[in-house]
């Protein structure tokens, strides 16, 4: 069986590559729902219906594992798919998300003050407030809703977007912020920039750098699910709408196969 990745769009296809890289010898399937790109400001229905397609998809394709990449389908339908349809329909297969682990680093990092750049959805759901206070000693959480930079990012305007991203964290420093987290599989493509301007001032957390060690940790703690999987080495992709300029992406991301259907 293998791991699935879940995304709204091709920016998950970050996380897997760098879950692949460090865990190789597994099969990989993702799903990008590229035909309902942008789910930042959908209501929270429509994430969940689009998010559990996606899900079944993934299961019917053998998944025993399901990583939903999209922050914004984590904040809005992980727990519900959890309770609901998981137990219901796959018991024995898991569902996991991406903000939970991103919390759990940021409290092993011991940050003070933390600055969350995300969709309309994810900050407004007030989801990483609630993991966060299951926790006693905590960073402060700021937050803002970068609703921009997903449309910037898929054009290409990496420029643009780094300095709408500097301009909130340079607002954000008036709270003295030691650190910022980017709540978006879109926004792991400006770490670089983030990193460059701020250097040692802000510790950035990009989930790319989190979650394949935590997932690394997941199979080691839970035996019943690792030995599950097979180790063939093969990444499946598949988008809901293709675009010929998707292609060199992929391509440049995983090598991966792009399946027709
Ligand atoms: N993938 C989404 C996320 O991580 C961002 C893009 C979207 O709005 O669909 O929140």
């Amino acid at each position: 069986m293998k791991i699935g990745v879940f995304d709204s769009g091709l920016g998950g296809l970050t996380i897997l590559k760098a879950i692949v890289e460090l865990l190789p010898q597994y099969d990989y399937e993702f799903y990008g729902d590229t035909a309902n790109l942008p789910y930042g400001d959908k209501t929270e229905e429509q994430i969940y219906n689009l998010t559990k397609i996606g899900v079944e998809s993934l299961f019917e394709k053998d998944c025993q594992i399901i990583i939903i990449a999209c922050n914004t389908a984590s904040a809005e339908t992980l727990r519900r798919l959890q309770d609901t349809y998981l137990v219901e329909n796959y018991p024995d297969r898991r569902i996991l998300g991406v903000i939970i682990p991103t919390i759990e680093s940021l409290i092993e990092a011991r940050v003070a003050k933390t600055f969350l750049i995300g969709t309309e959805r994810t900050v407004s759901s007030g989801k990483y407030q609630k993991e966060l206070d299951k926790f006693s000693r905590k960073p402060i959480l700021y937050k803002e809703a970068t609703p921009l930079l997903v449309p910037l990012i898929e054009d290409g305007q990496l420029e643009l977007a780094l300095t709408a991203v500097f301009a909130s964290v340079d607002e954000a420093l008036v709270n003295s912020i030691d650190s910022i987290i980017l709540g978006c599989t879109h926004y792991t493509v400006l770490k670089e920039g983030i990193k460059n301007r701020y250097q040692e001032k802000i510790k950035v957390f990009s989930q790319d750098e989190i979650v394949p060690a935590k997932l690394a940790d997941y199979l080691t703690n839970h035996p019943e699910h690792r030995s599950k999987l097979t180790t063939n080495g093969t990444r499946n992709i598949k988008l809901t709408k293709h675009q010929p300029a998707y292609d060199s992406v992929i391509e440049t991301l995983l090598g991966g196969k792009l399946l027709a259907d």
